[in-house]
């Protein structure tokens, strides 16, 4: 079949789990290196060299602001344009025919990489449309408690304070400290805020501006032991590195697609634990579902649907590449820039050296250098772009490399930090 031909009946007939189109470079690389373990292959140069050709890179300065938004590998990326061509061509009779079974038809790809039912998980635009429907959506009475720590996302942070002014809701707020001894030393923090009014907990399964991984299952057992429910804001650490959401036992979880997925910009999902759809009020009304059924929650208007297939296509990459392949690549990144400079004179830096407690992205700062400076200096002297980091306890640059970062780039990110220290 010409592949035009396919792609129409791809899209016309719906997609069906499975149904996306081959990912031929992906699967012929990974084919010959199914037999490796995957932390021996994360130190594997030529092999990961074999992915970064599968990414058109900027060639003027050395990415690692990945945090931010993963792009797209170029295989993915010409699906992504297939797709919004033939949603184009088929402009209303694709919306009105198969745009709802193809989108959960994705929604259920999801599901089944994050571990959980189909009817736990939709698809949203982003981590904020997620979790701020969870804050803005919950049945809030003047003097209920919520929970959460100074190192958690602004945006979620200010929808709990429109909620304190809304319905009198008290935020407490909690500080996580960069090196704790022990996973108890971050549950006591938690459960230490917790009285009789706390109602919901909110925690970062990954800190962004430090990449910091929590012990969220710790979490969750100590706060539902004390009848509160816990939302995980889960942005950085979907297919970041591996665990299934209902291990996590949260209530809800939220992440955005277009982070570590690699989907293209304004994909997100959300997770709400069996049964607990029908205790949220949606963002937008929903005319006719069940109240427990999560897709009340799923309502938005017309939208970019093209986006929810690319997402198929970001899941098929994913699992080719393997998600433990990609983990042990990440993890392996971050400890090499890291191990290297953690001793350096006057380099700081703020993630834990606990490999459980990190993956690929690190945090580092400069004794007596201002963030903002740091940041500018990489990229006018070095051309590492980097994002600056100056609060909540975190003075620094945050280093976010992807699976095409070479090790050879880091060499040029640890250079610079022995002479920024050194000078
Ligand atoms: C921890 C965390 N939560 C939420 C968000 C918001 O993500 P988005 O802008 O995709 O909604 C981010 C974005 O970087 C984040 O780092």
């Amino acid at each position: 079949m010409k592949k035009r031909a396919f792609l129409k009946n791809f899209i016309t007939l719906g997609v069906g789990v499975g149904a996306s189109p081959a990912l031929y470079a992906m699967e012929k690389t990974i084919s010959r290196v199914e037999h490796i373990p995957p932390s021996t292959l994360a130190k594997d140069e030529d092999f990961w060299a074999t992915i970064r050709d599968g990414y058109a890179l900027k060639p003027d300065y050395i990415n690692l602001e990945n945090g931010y938004y993963c792009m797209q590998p170029k295989e993915t990326l010409e699906h992504f344009i297939s797709h919004v061509r033939e949603v184009n061509y088929q402009a209303s009779y694709y919306m009105r025919t198969v745009q709802w079974d193809n989108k959960k038809a994705m929604a259920a790809k999801l599901a089944n990489l994050a571990g959980c039912n189909p009817e736990e998980l939709i698809i949203t635009r982003n981590t904020t449309e997620s979790l701020d429907m969870i804050i803005g959506g919950f049945n809030w009475k003047a003097g209920d408690e919520a929970i959460m720590a100074e190192q958690d996302y602004g945006a979620m942070r200010n929808m709990f304070k429109l909620q304190a002014k809304r319905y009198g809701v008290v935020n407490k707020v909690i500080s996580v400290p960069n090196h704790p001894k022990s996973d108890e030393e971050i549950i006591e923090l938690y459960a230490k805020a917790i009285t009789s009014k706390t109602r919901l907990l909110m925690v970062c399964h990954m800190i962004n501006i430090t990449g910091h991984i929590l012990p969220i299952r710790k979490i969750c057992d100590m706060a539902h032991s004390k009848g509160v429910e816990v939302m995980v804001d889960g942005a950085h650490a979907f297919a970041h590195f591996t665990f299934s959401i209902p291990d996590l036992n949260c209530d809800y979880y939220g992440s955005s697609l277009h982070k570590w997925l690699s989907v293209p910009l304004g994909a997100g999902m959300l997770y709400v634990k069996q049964g607990k759809a029908s205790d949220v009020w949606p963002l937008l009304a929903e005319g006719k579902k069940e109240v427990d059924d999560i897709y009340r929650l799923n309502h938005i208007g017309t939208h970019p649907v093209h986006t929810d297939l690319a997402i198929g296509d970001a899941v098929d990459y994913h699992n080719a590449m393997g998600g433990k392949r990609k983990e042990e690549r990440l993890r392996y990144l971050q400890s090499f820039w890291t191990t290297r400079v953690r001793e350096m004179p006057n380099v700081i830096v703020n993630t834990p050296k606990d490999p459980n407690r990190y993956c690929g992205i690190g945090n580092v700062g400069i004794e007596g250098m201002k963030p903002h400076d740091f940041a500018e200096t990489l990229m006018e002297k070095y051309k590492i772009y980097t994002v600056a980091i100056d609060g909540a306890n975190v003075h620094g640059c945050r280093i976010s490399p992807n699976v095409y970062t070479t090790t050879e780039e880091l060499d040029v990110l640890v250079k610079a930090c022995e002479e920024l220290g050194a000078a």
